[in-house]
């Protein structure tokens, strides 16, 4: 490995559930579906749906778990190398599609609720590949700020969370939707140490997703600018306003389209990551990737002639919960003493915009 892939390394991890669990028969009360369609298609038997919690509350309960700290009313659970001091952590990247509010951000109302009085706190918004974009960018800002000293904020520490309130947004009379989503959060807690390898190699890639397979557009419906394009004052903020984005006010999917498209993106991500970090796939001791469908992971893992057992395989509980999913994932895998240090990890992910990207690091 090239000195130059050395450093970033994950000293911590935790995840964050909301209490109310929702099984396949408790939707097909709801829509018209059922247990056993559920389950063969996606692998999903149970998701857990906020209610009274809220993306804050979850993703600060996760970023909690990931910094060692003790636990409040929220479900979590983590693994890490040691507690860490909220005030030694320089930035926090927040990737969610449904912040509790935009202004402020996701990130600085975590920031706020859990102290971490010296952090950079922003949103980054790659849909469900934003895990793989998150850590790629706090490992790049941690190395840009080591080899350019005084140029940039120092950062030593950095905590990636995802946090997802899909509930709010999933239209729950369409079936074809509905029954793939959940909510929860989950968070990896990174630290520069020159004398571990850590994140050895990243790839991100954006298809430009010309039909809209995966969407919610809500917020382009109406101008609220109140003068029109010759600058004439509007009657009312009625007035239909012309936009390339349709209005969808639920998240909408081409389902069959993105399956394939998330097939093809994934592997693709995974041989490139490889690739730049000159190994491959039978050096590797886990691949956990966005969970969004079983039949998903299964078939990368048939592509790629590896066995299904490498792949982190966390959607049967939790669902799909976006920005979170792999997030979560890769805090099951250290608890389930499926990462050890010094194994070769993957992390690949796919979603909206359409995004994908995979990062490569030895634990
Ligand atoms: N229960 C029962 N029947 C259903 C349901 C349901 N919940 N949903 C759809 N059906 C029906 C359809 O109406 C259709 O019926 P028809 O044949 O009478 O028209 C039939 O089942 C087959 O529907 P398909 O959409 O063709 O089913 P498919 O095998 O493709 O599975 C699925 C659908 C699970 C959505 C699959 O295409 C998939 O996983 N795609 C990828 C989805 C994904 O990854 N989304 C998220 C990625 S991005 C992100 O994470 C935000």
């Amino acid at each position: 490995v090239k000195e130059a892939y050395v450093g970033c390394t994950v000293i911590g991890c935790g995840k964050a559930l909301p209490k109310l669990s929702v099984s396949n028969d408790d939707l097909a009360k709801i829509v018209d579906t059922s247990d056993e369609w559920i389950v063969k298609r996606t692998g999903i038997h149970e998701r857990r749906i906020a209610i009274s919690e809220s993306s804050t509350d979850l993703a600060s309960a996760a970023c909690s778990a990931a910094l060692g700290a003790e636990g409040g009313s929220i479900e979590a659970s983590s693994w890490n190398l040691g507690q860490v001091d909220p005030e030694s952590i320089d930035l926090l990247i927040c990737m969610t599609i449904t912040p509790d509010a935009t202004i402020p951000c996701q990130a600085s109302l975590i920031k706020m609720r859990l102290g971490l009085s010296n952090a950079v706190a922003f949103d980054l918004n790659a849909a469900c590949s934003g895990c793989v974009y998150g850590i790629t960018v706090a490992e790049n800002m941690m190395r840009a700020s080591q080899s350019a000293p005084g140029a940039c904020n120092p950062i030593r520490r950095a905590l990636v969370v995802g946090v997802e309130r899909l509930s709010r947004i999933v239209d729950w009379t369409d079936r074809a939707t509905c029954v793939l989503f959940g909510d929860g959060a989950g968070a990896v807690l990174l630290e520069w140490n020159e004398s571990r390898k850590g994140i050895i190699s990243s790839f991100l890639k954006n298809t430009d997703d010309v039909e809209l397979t995966l969407s919610r557009a809500n917020m382009f419906n109406r101008a609220l600018f109140p003068f029109d394009e010759a600058g004439v004052a509007a009657q009312s903020n009625d007035a239909a306003y012309d936009c390339a984005i349709p209005v969808t006010e639920y998240i909408g999917m081409a389902g069959r389209t993105v399956f394939k498209f998330a097939t093809a993106a994934m592997r693709e991500a995974i041989d490139a990551v490889l690739e730049r970090g000159d190994m491959t796939v039978d050096q590797v001791a886990r691949i956990v990737p966005h969970q969004a469908n079983e039949r998903i992971i299964a078939h990368v893992a048939k592509k790629m002639e590896a066995p299904l057992d490498l792949f982190q395989v966390s959607i049967g509980s939790s669902a799909n919960t976006s920005a979170a999913s792999a997030l979560m994932a890769l805090c099951d895998a250290y608890c389930q003493g499926r990462i050890a240090q010094g194994d070769n990890v993957v992390m690949a992910g796919f979603g909206g915009g359409l995004t994908s990207g995979a990062v490569l690091f030895e634990a």
